[in-house]
């Protein structure tokens, strides 16, 4: 989390309140157990995800610098967190080359991302139905050119999403390690980003590098962090304030710990059985924590899919 020599305090404009619609490519859509951590207290008030009124979809980035540190069974295991709180979701497997999502829920797509960004099949053809009635557009591993799409491709990708989420109201995008334009591309445009990182060095210098190139572009509002792998939740604070003291200092960004998910021995062995740990393992501690995250992101719960008009306008 070294920032880079030369680095001065610099803090940002805040960024513009709405986006332009090429930054949600997909907006046009069509209708819309506690941790074991005795003593330490439990994150604070609710994490309400920011849902822009006028968009019946939220959409929420799952990215950070590292690999191998809990992303995607952050994401698969969210959106069954969400959808078993009455949330239709849609999961895509933003890793578009060394794709993970089908593997982690036992699924085996015929056809996948590659073939509608080669105009094989189009985006509604893809879609797998998932655990908990979780929809899911999956990725193909090992071919090449997926890892470093031309804009245009990529566009043209975001773009068709609007024919799948009509009837979705949240989309999850799991994103690849590392931060490349592909990757951020696709973080940026959810309405919230979740930045991962676990309680070791690399994972958070990696997840500052990820913040800092994020907070290069005007971003609806500060992405927040979500600590995996914790120890306990003191454990994930410390981590969570370091980030916080250099991205505020560097970035100006202000960074809410959002979630914590604890180390434990049931997501490994739920990944070998091919099946998310919040269902093989419910009473596991990383499924409540994934129970805890959902909740708090979608405060509150119960919130209209559409804005209603103002009486004024309704008796017009
Ligand atoms: N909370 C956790 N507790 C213990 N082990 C975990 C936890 N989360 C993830 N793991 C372990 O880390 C491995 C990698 O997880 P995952 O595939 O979700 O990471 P990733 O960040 O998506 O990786 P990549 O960057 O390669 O896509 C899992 O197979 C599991 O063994
Ligand atoms: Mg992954």
């Amino acid at each position: 989390m070294r920032p880079s020599p030369g680095e001065t305090h610099r803090p940002r404009v805040p960024a513009p309140a709405g986006r332009s619609p090429r930054e949600r490519p997909w907006s046009g859509a069509p209708g819309g157990a506690p941790l074991a951590d005795a003593g330490a207290a439990p994150l604070a008030g609710p994490c309400a995800a920011h849902h822009p009124d006028e968009l019946p979809l939220l959409s929420i980035a799952i990215a950070g610098g590292k690999g191998g540190i809990g992303k995607t069974n952050l994401a698969a295991n969210l959106a069954i967190g969400m959808s078993d709180l009455g949330r239709r979701v849609l999961l895509l497997d933003g890793d578009l080359s060394l794709a993970n999502v089908d593997l982690l829920l036992g699924l085996a797509p015929r056809h996948t991302l590659h073939d509608v960004v080669t105009g094989r099949r189009r985006m509604e053809e893809i879609v797998l139905a998932g655990p908990a009635g979780v929809r899911i557009l999956p990725a193909a591993s090992g071919i090449e050119e997926m890892a470093d799409l031309d804009e245009v491709r990529r566009e043209r990708l975001l773009r068709s999403l609007a024919r799948v989420t009509g009837d979705r109201d949240v989309l999850i995008i799991d994103t690849a390690p590392g931060i490349q334009a592909q990757n951020l591309r696709l973080a940026r445009a959810a309405d919230e980003i979740l930045v991962v990182t676990t309680p070791e060095p690399p994972a958070f210098a990696d997840a500052y590098a990820t913040l800092k190139v994020l907070s290069a572009h005007a971003l609806a509002r500060p992405p927040r962090l979500v600590v995996t792998m914790a120890r306990d939740r003191g454990e994930a604070r410390r981590v969570s304030e370091r980030i916080g003291r250099v991205a505020r200092r560097f970035l100006g960004l202000d960074l809410e710990l959002c979630g914590v998910i604890p180390r434990d021995a049931a997501v490994a062995r739920a990944v070998r059985r091919q099946q998310p740990f919040v269902r093989a393992y419910p009473d596991s501690p990383a499924a409540e924590a994934i129970r805890d995250l959902a909740r708090r992101l979608l405060d509150p719960p119960e919130r209209p899919r559409r804005r209603a008009r103002p009486a004024a306008l309704q008796a017009a």
